[in-house]
């Protein structure tokens, strides 16, 4: 084509692909093209917005490091990342949520019931639920991936002075399907901000937080992973999370509880309760692979 205009370039751009590609990337870069290039048309962008826009990528690719994505970060506060999760959740099951950039590989494996406050401060919650299939049957050996902040707002690999298996604990189901564990309450805390991200979002007039939140991962033979998160129904941030993770069946109550109503067995922390705590209940549904 020699005579590309604003109103053809399109088509044109479609009419280069080879006889072989491949259907779905035909698909996906058809869809591509047209939104961009009708981005570009609709806003009638100039240069300097344009090379502003390939500026915020060009910042995104030089303070990247296999421990922090910025991309990722990028994908999520324009509420890409929770719109794919969407898509991609199943009817039948408990919503996904982003996984975030914090999940550490291998995770210590721990008992049922296990403590994970180690010396953190904070107040402590006692989680349980049930891992269950879509017809209410409680799943045996699933595992639960859990990881949160400490008391500060940081993950263990965002923090130095934090062991880096510092609330991460790997769980695994019986034969009725439950799992508990205590540790104490997440608190709000701020994506990072001192990146190109931070600058889109402080030029936007948005702030950067997110709610408190346990973050899962649920797996087990014969079903579909579950990458999800549980928020408190008292939270601040909880109708404006700067990643757009909270669903509904998410939100939970933590309830307050005297000591005295604490398990006498099946925690670490059994028999040693002396003040109150709050207990959150939230059962997980999995659905079939
Ligand atoms: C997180 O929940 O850990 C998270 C999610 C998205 C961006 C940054 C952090
Ligand atoms: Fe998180």
């Amino acid at each position: 084509m020699r005579d590309v205009t604003k109103d053809n370039i399109t088509d044109t751009f479609l009419g280069y692909f080879g006889e072989q590609t491949d259907p779905r990337l035909r698909e996906i870069m058809e869809s591509l093209a047209r939104h961009l290039h009708d981005f570009a048309r609709e806003t009638q962008l100039t240069h300097a917005e344009w090379n502003k826009g390939l500026d915020i990528l060009r910042q995104a690719g030089n303070i990247t490091t296999p421990e922090r994505d910025e991309f990722v970060l990028l994908s999520d506060v324009l509420g890409l990342s929770s719109l794919v999760d969407m898509i991609n959740s199943s009817d039948d099951g408990t919503n996904s949520s982003v996984l975030g950039p914090f999940h550490v590989s291998n995770p210590p494996v721990r008992d049922m019931g296990a403590d994970l406050r180690a010396d953190n401060e904070g107040e402590l919650i006692l989680v349980r639920g049930r891992i269950l299939d879509s017809d209410g049957n409680p799943i045996s050996g699933a595992t639960i991936d859990i990881w949160q902040t400490a008391a500060n707002g940081l993950y263990s690999s965002q923090d130095p002075e934090q062991d880096i298996y510092n609330f991460h604990a790997l769980f695994t189901t019986g034969a009725d399907g439950e799992y508990q564990f205590t540790t104490v309450r997440p608190v709000s805390y701020t994506v990072p901000t001192d990146g190109p991200v931070g600058e889109l979002l402080e030029s936007t007039g948005r702030h950067p937080w997110r709610p408190s939140h346990l973050h899962y991962i649920v797996k087990a033979d014969g079903y579909r992973d579950l990458v999800t998160e549980v928020f408190p129904d008292d939270d601040p941030y909880l109708d404006q999370d700067t990643v757009f993770g909270v669903r509904d069946d998410l939100v939970m109550t933590y309830v307050k509880q005297p000591a005295s109503n604490f398990p006498e067995s099946g925690c670490e922390l059994s028999g040693k309760v002396d003040k109150d705590y709050y207990l959150v209940d939230f059962d997980v549904v999995l659905s079939k692979a």
